[in-house]
């Protein structure tokens, strides 16, 4: 039987990515969306109204709903927690309980910053405890995803990177950053798992497949310090290494406090699935060898003619 999907903030870095590997898996992607940034044939919707998010499922009645949807801005949710609450907890909340009362089975998106950073290489078992706004919404929202539906799929993911149409992750920062022949300082006291996107996305339409429940790593294969995942990424786009600066990351003046090594144990997801995480040369590689067909690909998603209702 096809699977049939929705995926909430479908326009996303992640929401995208994972869209277009459940096309090729030959899942019925019934809609992905957008909130405030319009892209042709996705469907405006935000998740803080209740009220629209149940017409849409109760209109499409999929078999799992994605939220990559969220302020993923840590230093924002950091400074305005009431106003990132109202998306990363209550609007993900809304679509648990609409995915509750139609059967439909929810993948929510958290993060390594559920985490304190100070042990490192957590695995699923250890309890979170985080130390910033971001991480208590995403501790907070994956209690109440799971309290909705103990079938109901959380992914903890860390560093995605990828082609995106505004380049907002790291990777792209340090490539606009070095193409403009600029000075870049770069972390050099924190650890983690930078995430190549299509093989976390690719990760995360096999556990749907398989029918996967609870809380899962999803993360890169390696473990590195952030400066040296901007070195390795300024290698692999051919660019000025000489212009990344390690530095404390205290010296960079976000008003966060941040985990310092948030690593993820990814034994779970590896022995649950066929699909291997990568390591930060191997993503980079993929990354740089899909560059003049992303924007593409993106485009084919979704069939509009089938997601978006007349009148919409
Ligand atoms: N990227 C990472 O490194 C990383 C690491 C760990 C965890 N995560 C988590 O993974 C998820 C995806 O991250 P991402 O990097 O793909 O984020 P992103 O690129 O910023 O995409 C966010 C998506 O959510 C939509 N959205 C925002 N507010 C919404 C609302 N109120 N209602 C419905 N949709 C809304 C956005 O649409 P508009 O643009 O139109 O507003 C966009 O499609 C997030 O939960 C994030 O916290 C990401």
């Amino acid at each position: 039987m096809t699977l049939k999907a929705v995926v909430i903030g479908g326009t996303g870095l992640v929401g995208n990515a994972l869209a277009r590997a459940w096309r090729a898996q030959g899942v019925e992607v019934q809609a992905a969306t957008y909130r405030e940034h319009p892209a042709s044939g996705f469907h405006q919707l935000d998740m803080r109204d209740e009220a629209r998010v149940r017409e849409l499922l109760e209109r499409l009645r999929p078999d799992w709903v994605a939220v990559p949807a969220a302020n993923p801005y840590v230093d924002y949710c950091e400074l305005h927690p009431e106003e990132t609450r109202r998306v990363n907890v209550a609007g993900t909340l809304n679509v648990a309980r609409a995915c509750r009362g139609l059967g439909a089975r929810m993948i929510f998106f958290s993060s390594d910053y559920v985490f304190d950073g100070v042990k490192g290489v957590y695995t699923e078992e250890d309890p979170p405890s985080p130390i910033n706004e971001y991480g208590r919404q995403k501790a907070e929202t994956e209690a109440g995803v799971l309290a909705a539906d103990r079938r109901n799929l959380v992914v903890r993911t860390s560093g995605a990177y990828g082609w995106q149409w505004e380049p907002k992750n790291f990777v792209l920062q340090v490539r606009a950053r070095l193409i403009q022949g600029r000075e870049m300082p770069v972390a050099g006291d924190i650890r983690y798992n930078p995430t190549y996107v299509e093989n976390l996305a690719e990760i995360v339409a096999a556990l749907a497949q398989a029918g996967a429940a609870g809380v899962y790593h999803a993360v890169g294969a390696d473990e590195i310090v952030r400066s040296e995942f901007a070195l390795r990424a300024a290698r692999a786009f051919g660019l000025d290494e000489s212009l990344i600066r390690p530095v404390p990351a205290a010296a960079l003046g976000s008003p966060t406090p941040r985990p310092k090594e948030s690593s993820l144990d990814t034994a779970k997801v590896r022995a649950a699935v066929a699909v291997a995480p990568v390591g930060v040369d191997e993503g980079l590689r993929r990354m740089l060898a899909m560059e003049p067909s992303w924007r593409d690909y993106a485009r084919t998603l979704p069939d509009p003619a089938r997601s978006c209702a007349p009148g919409r």
